[in-house]
């Protein structure tokens, strides 16, 4: 199943957010801080015992643009569809909201590119989207992201 993370699942968030930082490079890494200002933002998937299995958040940048990000799925539970149902909560979120543009950084780009993104300039995006790349030690020479995007 699918909901809004609460505050138990922070913890879990944490781990599975440095864990994929740790392996594979390909999520930023989140301070308890951040996690605890943002937690709004989040929805976790979840198997039959409420243990988390996946997360996604979706962070407003802007009065028409939200970025999706944080979305990691533990390896065993991939390939189910938990990934797409965790990225269609923010998008539905998003319309909901009013907003009715959203864009990711990543290195899936196939992934993505299977949900119905394109590929955008980052420098066709508000500014704003530069303030986690200014802190994140990638930036810029050795980043691989790519920005994605998705008119709702
Ligand atoms: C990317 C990730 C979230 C996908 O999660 P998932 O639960 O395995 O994805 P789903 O099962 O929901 O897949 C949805 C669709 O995308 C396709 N898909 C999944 N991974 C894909 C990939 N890497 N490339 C292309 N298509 C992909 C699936 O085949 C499925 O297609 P369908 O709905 O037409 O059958 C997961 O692999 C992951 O956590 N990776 C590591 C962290 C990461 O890279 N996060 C993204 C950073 S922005």
């Amino acid at each position: 199943m699918i909901r809004k993370a609460r505050i138990e699942d922070v913890k879990i968030i944490h781990r599975l957010l440095i864990h994929q930082e740790e392996h594979d490079g390909l999520v930023l890494p989140r301070s308890y801080s951040q996690l605890y200002s943002h937690l709004r933002d989040f929805y976790v998937t979840t198997d039959e015992n409420d243990n988390v299995t996946g997360c996604c958040a979706l962070n407003i940048i802007w009065e028409n643009l939200a970025e999706i990000r944080s979305l990691v799925v533990l390896p065993e539970h991939r390939g189910k569809g938990l990934g797409r149902k965790l990225v269609d909560a923010c998008l539905s979120e998003a319309v909901t909201l009013g907003i009715f543009k959203v864009y990711t950084l990543t290195v899936q780009t196939e992934f993505f590119a299977h949900l119905g993104f394109v590929n955008e300039e980052m420098n066709a995006l508000n500014q704003k989207v530069f303030a986690d790349c200014l802190n994140c030690p990638r930036f810029p020479d050795l980043c691989n992201e790519v920005a994605m995007v998705m008119a709702l």
